[in-house]
């Protein structure tokens, strides 16, 4: 009687869930229909291009609003002119400047992941857009990429798994995502037309399933095309990629939308999957290819009704499902007061002190202890460099934003004696990258030396920034090194005062100079938002214990970094071969052994942890459900410290022309001084997945597989075997 009750009030939950939305859907359906159907064709074409910068046609007669949309990745950016770039210069657009997305995959976890997607729908919201342009999630695939630091990782698995986070987020909030460039957009130099030519395997393995989690499993409204090509056809348009994968296999509903000018024909972009074209106003938006010359090609019978029809389709499902047919007009009373509230400039905070990495930390140097030092040098134009303003797209107008420099005045308040020297010059953004990067001050490093001279300790605040040719859309850089002489500036500072911490701020690798060896302690970061210098501030001295882990390998030098090695960058004719196939980022470490100046998923703490304890199942059946891997981690230091554990594997039977390993799992766990955490990381059979070309499909082969756990992709602390039966 108990199981039949049982059984049917799981039966009745089912029925109402299921049910409900399942009508949901049809209720969408219909109204989506309902809309369709009394859409004049000209009304339909005005929907499927730009009718201003950030806008995309509307209908008021039937209450369909143009979509208004917004950058980026690092908070909503500052108005703009409805029909130029020019800034509006509103006086209420000051957003919440979070840490960028290179920065908040550092952080390897995925609750602050959603935290932050929450926090940019939010203001999204509050800006009153529709479609929020991020997260941007393309492969790091080569360092010289400018827009690494826009995105997240060299791992589609770590990329996967904090992509899905960050989506559900912002739509959480009724604004859409719009998860960008699908797809292979892995370099600026001729991003609008270089043709990127990669084997299937390494598109499906490393390439494409960021993109697969975001629809599948975050149910992401739009995606935006990529400006490159792929196999002769743009990415924006192509019929492979986006007909046959992304809306065929992956079941995509919402709204593919053009990267900002990236389509450049009529026909092909109607026919292979563009649903709505985004431009620059150079040409008056009704003569954009999906305008009049649409409408023309419809006209003439070249395209089928049902082509347009379909993108309508899309275009209302995204609306319908951000419920925004017939809204109220927008009204901006209040909006500052709402904006960059103290909960989420907390949150801007945290992430930054949790991505913040620890490369190395000679007899303990750091904490640096606050309360015995008499005086300290900080040098370095990013110890006052505010970089909100720039790198293109992802361009914020923040409440404040808060430099190391100003941070640590604001801690000591004239207590230590600060001493502050530039150490380098950033000539004036040029367009001359080399002449700009190479440049060297000479009587800057003097001064810097003789300031460091006279300090008890240093701080040295370099790397890169937001100007041309370095983390910046629209160029790659040119060289891996670190520009602007700050290899020598830090020599010289150290040979004067061993003393000295370095922090280099990138969203990319940088060749990490010989002075490595010398300095007791190094410190990396991507860009970290408004409370930038507070969070350096607090791993400095100690308030946080640093637990960020890299999600990029630091190659010694350009040319051990599998693209410039076996692959191919930036291409010849205009085409680029990426020869290295599945072995990107640590994959060709790993396999070819050669050794990384700093592996990925590698950080330290100033806490030790063991590992100890794994059990793995002896046995998985292709069609188990997931099952445990569990370990545990003992925090053997004296203060409470993070750990991110990561899970790879390893194939024993077949690793021929595969990686050694893949990540396949982590967890980051906060564990007190002398405590011992249970840590379990769930596998299931997707985790053995590899794909079959031939059979053009995922497939499992069974076999031994090694479980390898490890506190970094080189730092292996427990290895386990299991039998895929
Ligand atoms: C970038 C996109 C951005 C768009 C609109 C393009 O240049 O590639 O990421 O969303 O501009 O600003």
């Amino acid at each position: 009687m108990k199981i039949k009750l049982s059984f049917s009030l799981i039966y009745i939950l089912i029925f109402f869930f299921g049910f409900s939305s399942c009508k949901n859907q049809t209720a969408i359906d219909k109204k989506v229909e309902k809309l369709l159907y009394q859409l004049t064709l000209e009304e339909k074409i005005n929907m499927l291009h730009a009718s201003g910068t950030f806008t995309s046609g509307g209908v008021p007669r039937l209450g369909i609003p143009e979509l208004r949309m917004s950058d980026g990745p690092c908070g909503i950016r500052m108005e703009i002119n409805r029909n130029d770039w020019k800034l509006c210069n509103w006086k209420n657009d000051e957003v919440t400047y979070f840490p960028s997305q290179t920065a908040l995959a550092s952080t390897w976890d995925t609750s602050l992941a959603k935290k932050f997607g929450t926090a940019l729908g939010q203001e999204s919201k509050i800006r009153g857009k529709h479609i929020q342009l991020a997260p941007g999630i393309n492969i790091i695939r080569t360092p010289l990429n400018g827009r690494n630091w826009e995105y997240l990782s060299e791992d589609p698995y770590l990329v996967s798994k904090m992509v899905v986070p960050i989506i559900q987020g912002i739509q959480y909030n009724g604004i859409a995502a719009c998860v960008k460039h699908f797809a292979l957009n892995n370099q600026e130099t001729q991003r609008g037309f270089i043709d990127v030519d990669v084997n299937e395997q390494a598109l499906r393995e490393i390439y494409l399933p960021g993109f697969e989690a975001a629809v599948k499993e975050a149910e992401v409204l739009t995606i935006m095309g990529a400006y490159n090509r792929f196999h002769s056809q743009y990415a924006t348009y192509n019929e492979y990629l986006i007909q046959d994968i992304l809306k065929g296999e992956w079941g995509f509903k919402g709204a593919v939308i053009s990267d900002w000018g990236a389509c450049h024909s009529t026909l092909e972009a109607a026919l292979c999957g563009l649903d709505i074209e985004m431009g620059n106003a150079r040409t008056p938006f009704n003569q954009f290819y999906m305008a009049n010359p649409l409408l023309n090609e419809v006209k003439k019978g070249k395209v089928d009704i049902k082509y347009i029809n379909d993108k309508i389709r899309r275009i209302l499902y995204v609306m319908l499902r951000l419920n925004v047919i017939n809204e109220p007009k927008f009204d901006t009373s209040g909006m500052y007061k709402r904006l960059a509230i103290p909960e989420r400039i907390a949150l801007t905070r945290q992430i930054a002190e949790e991505s913040i990495v620890l490369l190395k930390n000679q007899n303990n140097f750091l904490p640096l202890d606050a309360s015995t030092i008499k005086s300290i040098a900080i040098i370095g134009d990013n110890a006052t460099k505010k970089h909100a303003g720039g790198g293109g797209s992802t361009v914020v107008k923040p409440r404040f934003e808060i430099t190391p420099l100003e941070a640590l005045q604001n801690k000591f308040k004239g207590k230590v004696q600060i001493n502050y020297a530039r150490g380098y010059e950033v000539p004036q953004n040029s367009w001359n990258i080399d002449s700009s990067m190479n440049s060297i001050n000479e009587k800057l490093i003097m001064e810097a030396v003789e300031v460091a001279k006279k300090s008890e300790y240093v701080l040295i605040f370099g790397g890169l920034n937001h100007n041309w040719g370095n983390d910046s859309e629209g160029a790659d850089k040119h060289s891996m090194k670190l520009p602007y002489g700050q290899d020598k500036l830090i020599s010289e500072i150290i040979k004067v005062n061993p003393k000295t911490a370095v922090i280099i701020i990138c969203g990319s690798p940088v060749e990490i100079g010989g002075w490595f060896e010398k300095t007791p302690a190094l410190l990396q970061s991507s860009y970290l938002g408004m409370e930038a210098g507070n969070a350096y501030s607090e791993v400095i001295f100690g308030d946080v214990n640093p637990s960020g882990k890299l999600s990029f390998t630091f190659p010694k030098k350009l040319k051990d970094s599998p693209a410039h090695a076996i692959g191919e960058y930036p291409g010849e004719k205009g085409k680029v071969i990426y020869k290295e196939g599945l072995f990107v980022g640590y994959r060709y470490f790993d396999s070819k052994n050669i050794e990384p100046m700093f592996p990925f998923g590698y950080g330290l703490s100033y806490t030790s942890f063991k590992y100890d304890k794994l059990a793995v199942p002896s046995e998985l059946k292709l069609n188990d459900a997931e099952i445990p891997v569990s370990f545990e981690i003992k925090n053997t230091g004296k203060i409470d410290g993070k750990e991110t554990a990561q899970l790879y594997i390893h194939n024993e039977k077949n690793n021929s022309g595969r990686p050694y390993k893949g990540l396949k799992g982590f967890e980051k766990a906060s564990i007190k001084t002398g405590e011992s955490k249970k840590v379990i990381i769930k596998i299931d059979k997707k985790a053995f997945q590899i794909y079959d070309t031939l059979k053009c499909k995922w497939v499992v082969e069974p076999g031994k597989y090694e479980i390898l756990i490890g506190s970094s992709s080189k730092d292996i602390r427990l290895k386990g075997s299991i039998k895929l039966l």
